[in-house]
């Protein structure tokens, strides 16, 4: 029998999980401060594993709200997203990502928005209970039971603002940031709930297991995110 020479395999890079779009794009200067710089634009490619300039760190590409599941379970090291999305992932799965650094990117605010001629401050005054419409069901659900309004929440998936217009919900709770897409749809905030930044997130095991990696990485984010306050 012939013993084959065992080549050397490299390990696993590290993986940062991001979605497209505006956290990708809010991400790289982060990277840059680390001395990453992506290989693809994920814009422009179908790939979903991106290289970069470091062969021992890569990009994968996911949904926003699909972010912390992977960090979770572990098939990325490291994550960014949002606290909206992070809200309503520890309700199902409290305390299971480490989360380091408010990066300060993708800022916005969790609001309750109605149709302008809805009265809600009448509506909570008189104790009715409200149909609201919302991607953030936990966040929601938190908010309305700290005030003691009852609510029937509906769950969607994106186009909230539709839902008051078309009589689906008498309110909606959702994120805003300029503020455009409440007017062109004609309605307005009526409460904050919270203010939203992304966040890196750690697996837990990874933290202890590639240390050496994870933290150069967590430091140049840190020093990167605070330049930028
Ligand atoms: P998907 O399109 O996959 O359903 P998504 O709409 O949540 O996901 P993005 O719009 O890229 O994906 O949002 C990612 C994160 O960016 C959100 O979780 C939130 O924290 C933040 N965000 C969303 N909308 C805005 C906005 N208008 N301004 C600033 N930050 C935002
Ligand atoms: C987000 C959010 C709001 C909008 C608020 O949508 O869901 O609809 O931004 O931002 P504004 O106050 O600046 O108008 P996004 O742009 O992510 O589109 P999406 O529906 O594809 O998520
Ligand atoms: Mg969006």
């Amino acid at each position: 029998m012939t013993t084959q020479a065992s080549t050397p395999t490299s390990p696993t890079p590290l993986t940062l999980a991001l979605s497209k779009g505006r956290i990708f794009e809010e991400t790289l200067p982060l990277l840059k401060s680390a001395g990453i710089e992506v290989n693809e634009d994920p814009e422009k490619s179908r790939k979903l594993i991106l290289g970069t300039s470091r062969p021992d760190v890569r990009i994968i590409i996911v949904r926003a709200s699909d972010v912390p599941t992977y960090v979770e379970y572990g098939a990325a090291d490291m994550g960014i997203a949002g606290k909206d999305v992070l809200v309503e992932h520890a309700a199902a799965h409290p305390g299971a990502l480490y989360q380091p650094i408010d990066l300060n990117i993708a800022r916005c605010k969790l609001c309750v928005a109605t149709r302008k001629d809805f009265d809600y401050e009448a509506a909570v005054k008189q104790g009715a209970r409200l149909r609201v419409a919302t991607k953030y069901v936990s966040a929601a659900r938190e908010h309305f039971a700290s005030k003691g309004v009852y609510v029937d929440l509906i769950k969607l998936y994106g186009s909230m603002e539709l839902a008051p217009l078309i009589g689906l919900a008498d309110a909606i709770v959702d994120l805003v940031s300029t503020g455009n897409t409440l007017k062109a749809n004609d309605l307005v905030a009526v409460e904050d709930i919270m203010p939203i930044s992304s966040r890196l997130i750690v697996n837990r095991a990874a933290l202890k297991l590639r240390r050496e990696g994870i933290e150069p990485i967590m430091e140049a984010f840190e020093r990167a995110s605070l330049a930028t306050m």
